[in-house]
């Protein structure tokens, strides 16, 4: 018997997830990559620290995992990304998603993979880039924050947006109660994007993402709620 095969038989690309912790967006990927129809593979994960919890977790899953210690290298991005991109090419990796990856790239590295390469941060970019992003938004009295799905450009946290998810923000938020908000937004954004780019819905024009296929969202989130329906 043939059994149906939602992909025409078409290869699915092979993804690389980079994390340095928890992994748990990297874990978010993996569920979703095992749904029939999910247009990519997650080929294998790959951390630049040794005690990185999500090899286990990754382990368990049954997905390939390389470990590439980027300390020993110290200040030297390229070499580094010269054994990483050894790694990536052993596994035929067509497409990567850092998952809390927390070493910069050189500009050429970033070049190289311009266009297939996705990062999460957990704040509504521009807005609050880079460390304490949660914080930063408490601070700044922001009544919204999220996530964002973005194509990596040499710039942190920076770069083409594909996908943001919005949550409130309370007057009693403190930096953790915040993150695990965002993080649950994060977990329903990241499959959706690299879904999107996967199945080659993306296009960037210039310094902006857009989606070939109309698919505008028609929610929308007022912070906090007004008292009245003025
Ligand atoms: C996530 O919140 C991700 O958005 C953030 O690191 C966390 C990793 O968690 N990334 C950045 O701040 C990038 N600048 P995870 O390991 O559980 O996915």
């Amino acid at each position: 018997m043939v059994k149906s095969d939602p992909h025409h038989g078409a290869p699915r690309p092979r993804v690389a997830i980079l994390i340095s912790g928890r992994g748990s967006n990297m874990a978010a990927l993996i569920k979703a990559a095992r749904l029939k129809d999910f247009p990519a593979e997650i080929a294998v994960v790959i951390s630049n620290r040794a005690d990185a919890m999500g090899l286990a977790s990754a382990g368990v899953e049954g997905i390939p995992t390389v470990t590439i210690e980027s300390k020993p290298f110290g200040k030297d991005r390229s070499a580094f990304e010269e054994a990483l991109q050894s790694a990536l090419e052993a596994h035929r990796i067509e497409l990567i998603c850092l998952g809390g990856f927390m070493r910069l790239f050189t500009a050429e590295f970033v070049q190289a993979w311009y266009g297939r390469m996705l990062n999460i941060h957990p704040s509504l970019l521009p807005s609050f880039p880079g460390l304490d992003p949660h914080g930063q938004a408490l601070n700044a009295g922001v009544k919204v924050s999220g996530a964002t799905v973005h194509f990596v450009t040499p710039e942190t946290d920076a770069g083409p947006i594909v996908m943001q998810g919005v949550v409130p923000v309370r007057d009693d938020d403190t930096p953790e109660a915040l993150s695990a908000r965002i993080l649950e937004i994060e977990h329903r954004i990241y499959p959706a994007a690299l879904r999107l780019l996967a199945s080659g819905r993306l296009r960037l024009e210039g310094t902006v993402c857009k989606l070939n296929g109309n698919a505008s969202s028609t929610d929308t989130l007022i912070s906090p709620q007004p008292a009245s329906k003025e």
